[in-house]
């Protein structure tokens, strides 16, 4: 039964698309049989994968008013374990719909159809967009949620608020959910404020998780999404990579399924 992991952040441009991407495709390339989808209306995921979102036929969207099963909207990618559901600007004003079309259960779309996968991936890893949107159908459908941030001035307090939101939703709609930790990520150890913030986040989230992985500032992430591929197919062996590796271990280790 896959294990659903949300990227979430309130805050854009952190790297949750990338950070999505990229932990699906490692633990992919580790063995685990992995699921990534896009939920986002702008489609970076979509894209940074080589799809063009405009020549799609069926996408999340789809799945979620009812008129396509998700088993016919799922893509093979280029790397080996790797699927892919693929978002839609028609996502943008979909929770209105979701609310006419489904009323009580608009919250829940989500973990609906996804039930009907869940059985055949190791992990589903869902990337979101900024603010909320959508969130509270991912978050109701999921196991567990990474944060990834900048170690920047203002990325500390964007933090709080983002853990904050997180644990309103897991209250109202999902106690089950395990918010299993923060990722610092674009980290330059010769910039000392990202060396600062990274103490200081670790010493403010001392009884959550702050993953030991830090995912360097990288080109070759940077040319990997030009490229529409990800880091396991562009650039393996870098050091990007390697820190890619490194954490999809600690998710693997620390999932909640791995706490029971
Ligand atoms: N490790 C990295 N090294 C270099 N550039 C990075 C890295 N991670 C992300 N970026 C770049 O930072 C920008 C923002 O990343 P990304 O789109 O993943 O953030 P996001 O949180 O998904 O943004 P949004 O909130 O708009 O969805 C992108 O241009 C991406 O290429
Ligand atoms: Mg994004």
């Amino acid at each position: 039964m896959a294990e659903v992991v949300a990227i979430v952040n309130q805050k854009g441009g952190v790297g949750k698309t990338t950070v999505a991407i990229n932990l699906a495709a490692s633990l992919a390339y580790l063995g685990k049989k992995t699921l990534l989808i896009d939920t986002d209306p702008i489609c970076d995921a979509t894209m940074g994968l080589g799809f063009d979102r405009y020549n799609l036929g069926a996408s999340l969207y789809e799945a979620l008013v009812g008129k396509a099963e998700i088993a016919n909207i799922i893509k093979p990618t280029g790397v080996r374990k790797l699927d892919f559901i693929p978002s839609s600007p028609l996502l943008a004003g979909a929770d209105v719909e979701l609310a006419t079309l489904y009323e009580k259960n608009r919250y829940s779309r989500l973990k609906e159809i996804l039930k009907n996968v869940r059985r055949k991936y190791d992990y589903i890893v869902i990337d979101c967009p900024p603010g909320m949107g959508l969130n509270v159908n991912v978050l109701s459908a999921s196991d567990d949620v990474i944060i990834p941030s900048v170690c920047h001035y203002f990325s500390k307090q964007s933090l709080i608020e983002a853990y904050a939101a997180v644990r309103r939703i897991k209250n109202s709609f999902n106690k089950k959910l395990y918010v299993s930790g923060i990722v610092l990520n674009m980290y330059d150890p010769k910039f000392n404020i990202n060396k600062e913030i990274e103490k200081e986040i670790r010493e403010m989230f001392v009884n959550s998780r702050v993953y030991r992985t830090t995912l360097p500032r990288s080109n070759k992430i940077i040319e990997s999404q030009k490229a529409g591929k990800t880091i396991v197919e562009y650039a393996p062996g870098t050091p990007a990579f390697d820190a890619y590796m490194s954490f999809a271990r600690e998710v693997i280790n620390n999932a909640k399924s791995e706490q029971n």
